[in-house]
């Protein structure tokens, strides 16, 4: 039976009951999990930040996390990132599933095609419907604002984001930003994985609020753990049990040679 990935973020580490803690190598570092179960299905969660939050946005290890699922046998995946709102109508507190993304990260390692042969994955659909649709439709029964058009920026980081940068984003059609979101998502399509992201509003972007620290979005993470707990369980019921999207076969007609 393929089994479901969860990647949660800042805040997001308790997410599952009762797991069994695991340790497993991959070809680019290892990685801790747990395995555990929702409405009777295996759930595998990676703790994106680490065990004891020792990884910073742009030392996560996304390829060994990704790789580890993919080896795990999963087919889906749901991740869980707060974010910055920049679309000023998107409030802290509010459900935001992207439908694309902007890739402003600097120096991370983008794919697990660095030599031959030469890939070229489609992100004309960014993110995989099927496991979109689950999330939202999800997120609605269990009564939150949620918004299923938007932009997620994705920066760099560790440190927030200026004004001036909040300004440049904006103008380049993004909705909400946060610093984990590349390149988690198109590493899981260059692996033929389905993809989607609850994102959860946890702050106004630099410069439309006073100050921005991280422990307010720590803060808004453990007071949003609840229902973010129960929008995952819906979740799982509501993704379809038999891939019909296009992501398993991301990799048809992407090689040069
Ligand atoms: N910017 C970047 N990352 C974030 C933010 C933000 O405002 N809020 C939560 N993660």
């Amino acid at each position: 039976m393929p089994s479901y990935g969860l990647i949660g973020g800042t805040g997001l580490g308790k997410l599952l009951k009762k797991a069994k803690e695991r340790r497993r190598k991959t070809p680019y570092g290892p990685v801790d999990f747990y395995e555990g179960a929702i409405n009777d299905e295996t759930v595998f969660f990676i703790a994106r930040h680490g065990k004891k939050h020792q990884f910073p946005p742009h030392k996560i290890p996304y390829r060994a996390n990704i790789w580890l699922l993919y080896k795990l046998g999963v087919e889906r995946v749901m991740a869980l990132n707060a974010v910055g709102a920049i679309n000023q109508e998107i409030s802290p507190g509010d459900i935001v599933v992207p439908h694309d993304f902007v890739d402003f990260t600097k120096q991370r390692p983008l794919t697990f095609y660095d030599a031959p042969p030469v890939t070229h994955i489609d992100v004309s659909v960014p993110y995989c419907p099927e496991v979109r649709d689950a999330i939202l439709r999800a997120a609605r029964r269990c009564g939150e604002r949620t918004w299923e058009k938007a932009v997620m920026a994705c920066t760099e980081g560790p440190r927030y984001e200026t004004p001036a940068e909040v300004r440049m984003i904006s103008i380049s059609g993004c909705d909400v930003v946060g610093m984990t979101g590349i390149p988690e998502a198109p590493l899981a399509r260059e692996l033929g994985m389905c993809y989607a992201t609850l994102c959860f509003v946890s702050n106004a972007a630099a410069g439309l609020q006073k100050r921005l620290t991280a422990s307010e979005v720590i803060r808004m993470a453990d007071e949003k753990l609840p229902k973010i707990r129960e929008i995952v369980v819906k979740t799982i019921d509501l993704i379809p049990k038999n891939r019909k999207c296009l992501c398993k076969s991301a990799l048809e007609g992407a090689r040069v040679c």
